[in-house]
């Protein structure tokens, strides 16, 4: 695994609290490109019928977090469509081969002096592989917030070299056997008074840029214009939501369905007969590079997503990504690469402004406005 060294040198461990507002924190979120090896995490949940997937292909997006006494650092992957943080074991030498997880890390727990062990296994499934390790508690550290006997798992077999910090609902995570329910990183935070409400929201910014934010406890709205439409989600474990259409140059290619908004999937991943449409459109032939179809970085569209009550539309500055060979990678895909799961990715986010309100089972979305400005507002009750 190779990460680009420009845009993994730039980040800054800084988390804080908004001045003159405690009950808001924002952290830097790092866009990561990986160009050797494309990390594909399916996650596949053993406790619901309908599975959680992350998939990610090209980019991710990162937080850093710090667990032990002394602090042992992480970069972890940040994702909407899971519950667990789990970070690598020091002991895996073979998934962390070639230095592989030198910038993500390792954790060692003879060098902390607060780490519990649970003496219970981890284990998640992905459609692709899966993690296995131990449960254990420890202080995490990130910025202003401390933590202490935060709940996460180390892994010493596990697919990709990133571990991930997982800020899905409370009820998904991958407990076992009996295991007991313990709060997971928004609830933990919660619990501790860092934010009133277990609310955040996702700004991604545009593709070209290097970072973006993950804003717990609040909503920025300097980030999008007028106000949110507030969706229920579909099912009250995982974020999906039910979209009303996509269109594609004016023309409707899909109807009704439900999709998952996951952070931890680079592309989107769309029903395939609207998919098929789309690429007759554009002409895009089987010109596939590691399960993505290449494009003319030239081709001009509109191509929209239809909410009860708000249009997204998807720009092509987001949706078409450089390859670096002169080509760009199309951001859209058949969702016959991901078990039929319709899943609304980084493609489509970053044209969106996203609030996930835990509590209330809700989401509030809108077109983002992409801007350095910042209108940061804490949530105390329910979006709507
Ligand atoms: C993004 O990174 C740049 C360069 O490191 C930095 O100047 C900027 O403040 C960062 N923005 C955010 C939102 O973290
Ligand atoms: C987990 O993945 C490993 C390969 O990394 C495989 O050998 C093992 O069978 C998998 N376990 C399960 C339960 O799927
Ligand atoms: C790391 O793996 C080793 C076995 O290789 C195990 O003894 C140790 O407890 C693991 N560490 C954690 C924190 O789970
Ligand atoms: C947001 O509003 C501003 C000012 O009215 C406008 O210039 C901009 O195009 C709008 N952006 C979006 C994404 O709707
Ligand atoms: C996905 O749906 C197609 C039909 O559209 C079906 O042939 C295929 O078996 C399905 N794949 C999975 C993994 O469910």
């Amino acid at each position: 695994m190779f990460f680009s060294t420009t845009l993994v040198a730039s980040f800054l461990a800084l988390v804080s609290a908004a001045p003159g507002n405690p009950k808001v924190l924002t952290f830097p979120v790092t866009k990561h490109h990986e160009n050797s090896k494309f990390a594909q995490h399916h996650l596949l949940h053993n406790s619901r019928p309908d599975p959680l997937v992350i998939t990610n292909q090209f980019t991710y997006y990162s937080i850093n977090v710090g667990l032990g006494t002394p602090i042992q650092n992480f970069q972890l992957l940040l994702d909407t469509g899971s519950s667990d943080l789990w970070v690598y074991n020091v002991t895996d030498t073979a998934d962390c081969a070639y230095q592989a997880c030198q910038q993500t890390g390792q954790f060692d727990k003879s060098k902390s002096s607060t780490y519990h062990s649970l003496d219970e296994d981890y284990f998640i499934q992905y459609v692709l592989g899966n993690a296995t390790g131990y449960w254990g508690t420890d202080t995490l550290s990130a910025g202003s917030v401390t933590l202490p006997n935060f709940q996460f798992a180390c892994a010493d077999n596990a697919e990709g070299q990133t571990g991930i910090l997982g800020v899905s609902v409370a009820g998904s995570e991958s407990l076992h056997k009996g295991q007991k329910p313990y709060a997971n990183f928004p609830l933990a935070l919660q619990n501790a008074g860092y934010i009133d409400r277990r609310v955040y929201s996702l700004y991604l910014d545009q593709n070209d840029a290097t970072n973006g934010t993950f804003l717990l406890g609040g909503v920025d709205y300097a980030k999008f214009n007028g106000s949110l439409t507030v969706l229920p989600l579909a099912t009250p474990n995982a974020f999906f939501v039910d979209y009303k259409s996509i269109a594609f140059d004016g023309e409707q290619v899909a109807e009704a369905g439900a999709a998952v908004l996951d952070s931890g999937t680079s592309f989107t991943y769309i029903p395939d007969a609207a998919y098929q449409k789309i690429a007759k459109k554009l002409n895009i032939g089987d010109n596939t590079f590691f399960g993505m179809t290449t494009v003319d970085c030239n081709k001009d569209f509109e191509l929209e997503f239809n909410f009860d009550g708000v249009t997204i539309k998807a720009l092509k500055e987001q949706m078409l990504i450089p390859s670096g060979l002169g080509d760009c990678f199309f951001g859209l895909q058949s969702n016959t690469l991901s078990q039929n799961i319709t899943l609304f990715g980084d493609t489509f986010l970053r044209n969106a402004y996203v609030a996930y309100d835990l509590e209330d089972s809700q989401i509030g979305l809108a077109q983002a406005v992409y801007t350095d400005k910042t209108d940061i507002r804490p949530i105390t009750g329910p979006l709507k």
